[in-house]
């Protein structure tokens, strides 16, 4: 066979491989094998060297002409290629455009938040400020000026979570606050001598048991009032206001006496519970009636060490749980729900 019969064969069995390629990659092998440096066109080329001078020129050109119709059948397979794999992938991942997006979903404020906001609104209506007092703590302003001296059995009544690294005395060590009645005495340091009437909220930490009642962090809000001939009754109508304003007037509320060192007398509010309507459930411990609050008289030493004659000035305090009065009015009858961020409790409020 001579070379130029080699290289129309050559040029017969690339065109028929061309034409069964069905396939960007196999394309791409093609070209390799036939137009690339090692193909089959070059080693031709090579060739050229090895014949007579006088086949030379007849041989190199047709070469070329060869390797310009390859280069052109190739483009043209390649361009009908693509397309065809375009369209199949146009037909598998076929958009419905005039279908309607998925809505966005505008968030909304957590419960606990729209809860506080109530409470803000209640309170600011019967004349109480919000005042914000910090969440890292004193031991000293979280305990002792509350009259709850280092080893006072009262320390149990809050599990404390400690600040590591802060040694010292109380005036030095720091803790996560347990109530929000710190605040009591940074508020009547900074305004004596004027009479008082605000509401601090704020988160608390417990080192205590998580159950469907408590958390080991949750919200508070204090209330404190201070000036010249504040009774009890001021501290019961308060209350009372407030459980008709939150609650409604057909609502039962209850003042029980009971114990704090910073208070005297002191108080404990209850709700009926209406998660059972009265029935007794896990949340009122089987009562009927669920703790909402601790109040009081501010005690006489609080009072002197926050800079007030206890002889001219009186006044009362309050602790109101965040969670537990709104579980009361939504009846959520689970605490742990208020923070799980499980959406299908949060979008309800
Ligand atoms: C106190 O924390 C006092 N500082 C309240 C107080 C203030 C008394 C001013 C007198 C004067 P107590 O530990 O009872 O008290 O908590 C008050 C309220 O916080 C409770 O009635 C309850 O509503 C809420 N609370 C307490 N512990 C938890 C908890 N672990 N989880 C959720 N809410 C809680």
């Amino acid at each position: 066979m001579s070379s130029l019969e080699a290289l129309e064969q050559v040029r017969e069995q690339a065109l028929a491989e061309l034409s069964r390629a069905a396939t960007t990659e196999a394309l791409a092998a093609w070209e390799k094998q036939v137009l690339g440096r090692q193909g089959s066109m070059t080693q031709q080329a090579r060739q050229v060297g090895q014949l007579s001078p006088e086949d030379r020129p007849v041989f190199g050109r047709r070469v070329n002409e060869i390797k310009v119709l390859l280069q052109e059948a190739y483009d043209a397979r390649l361009a009908q290629i693509r397309q065809i794999e375009l369209s199949a992938q146009l037909e598998t991942e076929k958009i419905d455009v005039t279908l309607p997006g998925r809505p966005v979903v505008p968030g909304h404020l957590h419960l606990t938040t729209q809860a506080l906001r109530q409470l803000y609104r209640i309170f600011a209506y019967m004349g109480f400020e919000v005042y914000e007092a910090p969440d890292v703590e004193l031991e000293a302003y979280n305990f002792d000026l509350l009259n709850i001296p280092e080893y006072h059995p009262a320390r149990d009544m809050w599990d404390t979570f400690w600040v590591r690294g802060s040694e010292g005395d109380s005036r030095d060590r720091r803790l996560l606050r347990t109530h929000t009645s710190p605040g009591q005495i940074r508020v009547m340091r900074e305004r004596y001598p004027e009479p008082i009437r605000v509401v601090l909220p704020g988160k608390c930490y417990r080192y205590e048991q998580i159950t469907v009642r408590a958390e080991h962090q949750f919200y508070q809000l204090e209330g404190l009032a201070v000036g010249k001939g504040i009774t009890i009754t001021d501290l019961i109508g308060t209350i009372t206001q407030f459980s008709h304003l939150y609650y409604g007037a057909d609502r039962g509320v209850r003042v029980r006496s009971s114990y704090f060192p910073f208070t005297e007398p002191s108080v404990e509010v209850d709700t009926e519970c209406i998660l059972c309507q009265g029935k007794g459930c896990a949340v009122c411990k089987y009562t009927g009636w669920l703790e909402i609050a601790g109040a009081g008289m501010v005690h006489p030493v609080v009072l002197q060490n926050g800079g007030y004659d206890p002889d001219v000035w009186s006044g009362f305090a309050f602790g109101f749980g965040v969670e537990r009065p709104a579980m009361q009015k939504y009846g959520v009858e689970d605490i742990r729900l208020f923070y799980g961020n499980d959406l299908r409790f949060l979008r309800q409020f």
